[in-house]
């Protein structure tokens, strides 16, 4: 792109973020009902929108506003979170449970107003309580505005890919789950992946379903891949076909030329295929990439398939080609080599802005637990996992309520920004201390405008040590850098790149690893960070950050929408000091 588009693009950027001529607003209505689906034989009733599984997409330009009218025709109460918008300043549309709003009650309704600003590529919509994500959520396309282009040869066609999870229990997931937290065990494997809800023809009463994308030889397509799947990340490849990723997360990146790709839960990539292989049919695959123990035998190992297939006339070939570069489910080694190629666009068009005038670090450790320190200060077993050993406990007044309403007793402002010992992360030996977590509703409070830098790092508490989808609401993120084993503050900043590198609003901590990233606190709110397998969620790796209002309205929370979902919890959670922890895991021993 030469300058004079470069300079077009600035200049059409902050004409947008007033919303003056070039924004539009839509209007949606979901209804979320129970439906039956079919798949692996088995029928099921489930919560969908608008009766399909994936959900409705949603198209927008950049910068445009988007209002959702949610009518809840289920039998329980949800939210949903429009995941990777930002919100500026709008914390009240964002969707948490419990943390921007208590839920949408069955028989009732809620409008959310999504407005979209700096984000251009895909994103998606999912509920945020419970478990319910996994039949209610759909992608979301965002154009760039008018008299502006990718940042790549338009193609010729596109297409959206959403991965997804199926649970063949005739139960409610979240009836399961529930139980499961009971009884202290693990929470449920899906039975198989799905591509567009479709499981495909590697599954038993699938091969009518699968997915199939049409293309003519000689054209290039966008493929939008969203990963919705709730517990998993997944390696996928086109038979045959190389993948060029050139989105990632609602930001452009650096062409990247692969034939395989890694996507975790939470993150979206746009990559580019183009048809050039002799005519005939080609399978696209997705399978798990399994960082837990490799002794731990119960996991979903299924494939999922879709199929390329060329339009014309030739003689099909009795079975698709599969494609022999997908990464097998423990290969380490490509997913590293896979994300260290990411890095941003960094242009003058969609530069990189990386904070470099840090006012808080913050040191995370991951971990797998057992045994917690509960509100009333007493021991409990029980699967858990944690951030800094905190175990985040929903509050039963939403945090944003409670924050902006000045109500006390719901949250306490003293998330630690470091961990409670310092010790050999990375090592098999780890003290007990670190095995029990306290359960809490810490927040983390930031000034409007500081710059943030976090290392996470995974740890190998129980031998337990994978992966993790690190995913931040109401921001996208730069990943400066990430490494196997104890990060070092000595030596590894002096190799971050604070130059191109990739933002997202989902990394993948890795195991045994560390990650770091830096952000500029300039969306004032309530935010949400937490690791986006479902079922550390529901553990309790997650935490809040509070952004601060600047000193202006514009710099501000907006006023609350009015008919908010109304909490009916009044506080009653005895908030623990941090050190309880400690105290109480000496004491166990
Ligand atoms: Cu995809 Cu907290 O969400
Ligand atoms: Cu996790």
């Amino acid at each position: 792109m030469g300058t004079f588009p470069d300079f077009l693009g600035l200049f059409l950027l902050c004409g947008m973020l007033h919303c003056i001529v070039e924004c539009h607003v839509h209007y949606h209505d979901f209804v979320l009902k129970k439906e039956n689906f079919t798949r692996l034989c088995n029928t099921k009733s489930m919560l969908v929108v608008n009766g399909s599984f994936p959900g409705p997409v949603i198209r927008v330009q950049k910068g445009d506003t988007v209002f959702v009218n949610v009518h809840n025709q289920g039998d329980y109460g949800v939210t949903i979170h429009w995941h990777g918008v930002h919100q500026p300043r709008n914390p009240w549309s964002d969707g948490p449970e419990y943390i921007t709003q208590c839920a949408i009650e069955p028989g009732s309704n809620f409008t959310y107003e999504v407005i979209f600003s700096d984000e251009e590529g895909t994103l998606w919509w999912h509920a945020h309580s419970e478990w319910t994500r996994a039949s209610v959520h759909g992608a979301i396309v965002i154009r760039p505005v008018d008299n502006t282009e990718f940042p790549f040869p338009k193609p010729d066609g596109e297409d959206i890919i959403v991965f997804g999870s199926w649970y063949n229990t005739t139960e409610d997931v979240n009836d399961v789950v529930a139980e499961d937290l009971q009884d202290g065990s693990d929470t449920p494997n899906s039975d198989c992946y799905t591509i567009n809800g479709q499981p495909g023809d590697f599954l038993p009463c699938s091969n009518a379903s699968t997915y199939r994308l049409q293309v003519e030889y000689g054209k290039t397509y966008l493929l939008r891949l969203i990963n919705a799947v709730m517990n998993v990340e997944i390696y996928f490849a086109i038979a045959e076909h190389s993948l060029t990723v050139v989105g990632m997360d609602a930001s452009y990146v650096k062409p990247i030329v692969t034939d395989f790709i890694m996507i975790g839960p939470g993150q979206t990539m746009d990559i580019l295929i183009t048809a050039n292989q002799p005519q005939g049919t080609y399978y696209m695959a997705g399978r798990q990439y399994n960082t837990v123990r490799k002794d731990i035998l119960d996991y979903d190992n299924s494939t999922v398939t879709g199929i390329l297939e060329y339009k014309g006339n030739y003689t099909l070939p009795t079975h698709p080609i599969f494609p022999s570069t997908l990464p097998t489910l423990f290969d380490l080694v490509a997913a590293k080599k896979f994300t260290d190629r990411l890095k941003s666009l960094a242009t003058i068009s969609h530069p990189a802005d990386v904070p470099k005038n840090l006012t808080t670090r913050m040191y995370l450790i991951a971990s797998s637990n057992y045994g917690f320190v509960n509100h009333s200060g007493q021991y409990e077993t029980g699967v858990a996992a944690s951030l800094n050993n905190v175990s985040w406990a929903n509050p039963s007044t939403d945090v944003l309520r409670a924050y902006y309403r000045n109500m006390e007793g719901f949250y306490t402002s003293d998330f630690p920004n470091f961990p409670p010992s310092f010790y050999d992360f990375a090592s098999e030996d780890y003290p007990d201390t670190t095995i029990i977590t306290a359960k809490a509703t810490k927040v983390k409070v930031l000034e409007y405008n500081e710059e943030v830098e976090i290392v996470f790092q995974g740890t190998n508490v129980l031998d337990a040590s994978e992966d993790h989808p690190m995913h931040m609401h109401g921001y996208s993120f730069y990943v400066v850098g990430s490494g196997t084993g104890n990060f070092d503050n000595e030596t590894d900043p002096k190799a971050y790149n604070l130059v191109d590198p990739p933002k997202m609003n989902t990394v993948s901590l890795p195991k045994v690893g560390w990650v770091a990233i830096r952000f500029k606190a300039s969306n004032p709110g309530v935010w949400f960070w937490h690791c986006h397998f479902d079922r550390h969620l529901t553990w309790g790796m997650s935490f809040v950050m509070i952004v601060k209002d600047g000193d202006t309205p514009e710099t501000s929370i907006r006023k609350p929408p009015p008919n908010m979902p109304p909490c009916n919890g009044s506080p009653t959670i005895r908030l623990q000091p941090f050190d309880m922890l400690r105290k109480i895991a000496g004491d166990s021993k």
